[in-house]
């Protein structure tokens, strides 16, 4: 039986959605149809990843045949860098939801806290291939979220890739709840302070890469080390008849974390669905918890030089 989360707006958020970074175009509207079939009623979608017109389409044939209602569907959008002027925020969200086919999205989070250069790389560099960063803060991008809300175009806002020191400082100022802190989390990456500041402030966190990123664009060295492969996790897999995927997306489960894990192929996105029939004991959880080495898949490295750059100062780790 799948189950849900509340939100501080008392929204409930699924728990298990599919993330969509990294299927193209032709791939998530053939992965958001098997996962709706499948029982899915969570899709993670952002405008960077360059797909939403085609997850419009599909959940506007499940709407209209009647598969799904709007309500029992939990729809997240991101704003990119590029977007984070208070005056571009808006037209961003209307974008989002053109391509969706929404009137509203569930959640709309800010990608990352660090503005980029507007205009149409998502990436903008300079002449020597460094990133062009935007002197915006994220709490005037923040206010601007929340007439969103106001104006009912999202039901629920937050942040993704925010360190404790970022979330208190839009705590001070935040009118609308900060729901979600979407972040890398996984048995490498436990993120436990992190995750209990969040847990204090009510905020959720949903986890990112739960499965290691396997499909990764960056660089993969022969010495990094594979979740998916780490024998601890396919050991425990065996005690439960159930694959290392499983045994991963269960483990945010058990903490009460959202997980979105991503695939484009209809029996792993079966698979990955297929976990609400067990239950990890305490032991398991503390040999996934003795996994924890602090390892960031994705470290956001082209953003290293910004003032509003999440990790190095990060209070949590
Ligand atoms: N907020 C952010 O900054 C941020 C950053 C990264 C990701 N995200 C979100 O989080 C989602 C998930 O993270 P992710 O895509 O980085 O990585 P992930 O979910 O950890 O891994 C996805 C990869 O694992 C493969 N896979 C899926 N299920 C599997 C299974 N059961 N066994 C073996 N391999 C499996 C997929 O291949 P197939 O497709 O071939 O199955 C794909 O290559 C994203 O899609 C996106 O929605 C957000």
């Amino acid at each position: 039986m799948a189950v849900g989360i509340k939100l501080a707006t008392g929204a409930i958020m699924p728990q298990v959605g599919l993330g969509t970074w990294q299927s193209s175009p032709t791939q998530v509207s053939e992965a958001v149809k098997s996962a709706i079939d499948i029982g899915y009623r969570h899709i993670d979608c952002a405008s960077i990843y360059e797909n939403e017109h085609e997850v419009g389409t599909t959940l506007a044939i499940k709407l209209n045949d009647g598969t799904i209602r709007r309500e029992d569907i939990f729809i997240t959008s991101k704003l990119w860098g590029t977007y984070m002027r208070p005056e571009l925020v808006r037209e961003s969200c209307l974008k989002s939801l053109k391509n969706l086919q929404l009137d509203y999205l569930d959640l709309y989070l800010m990608h990352i806290p660090a503005a980029l250069k507007p205009g149409k790389e998502i990436l903008p560099t300079d002449e020597a291939g460094e990133i062009i960063c935007d002197d915006v803060d994220y709490i005037d991008t923040w206010k601007v979220m929340e007439k969103l809300v106001d104006e009912g175009l999202c039901k629920s806002i937050g942040v993704s890739n925010f360190n404790e020191e970022q979330l208190c400082r839009l705590l001070s100022v935040a009118k609308h709840p900060i729901s979600v802190n979407q972040v890398e989390c996984h048995p490498y990456l436990a993120q436990q302070k992190l995750v209990n500041f969040c847990k204090s402030n009510d905020i959720v966190i949903t986890a990112y890469s739960p499965l290691g990123c396997p499909g990764r664009p960056l660089k993969f060295e022969d010495t990094d080390p594979r979740l998916l492969e780490d024998p601890v996790v396919c050991d425990i897999g065996k005690s439960y008849n159930k694959t290392p995927g499983q045994v991963l997306i269960r483990y945010h489960i058990e903490r009460g974390i959202v997980v979105i894990p991503k695939s484009a192929n209809e029996n792993r996105i079966g698979e990955n669905f297929q976990v609400f029939d067990f239950k990890l004991s305490e032991d398991d959880m503390s040999k996934l918890n003795s996994l924890d080495k602090n390892y960031r898949i994705l470290d956001f490295a082209f953003l290293r030089k910004h003032k509003h750059f999440p990790f190095e100062c990060q209070l949590s780790q």
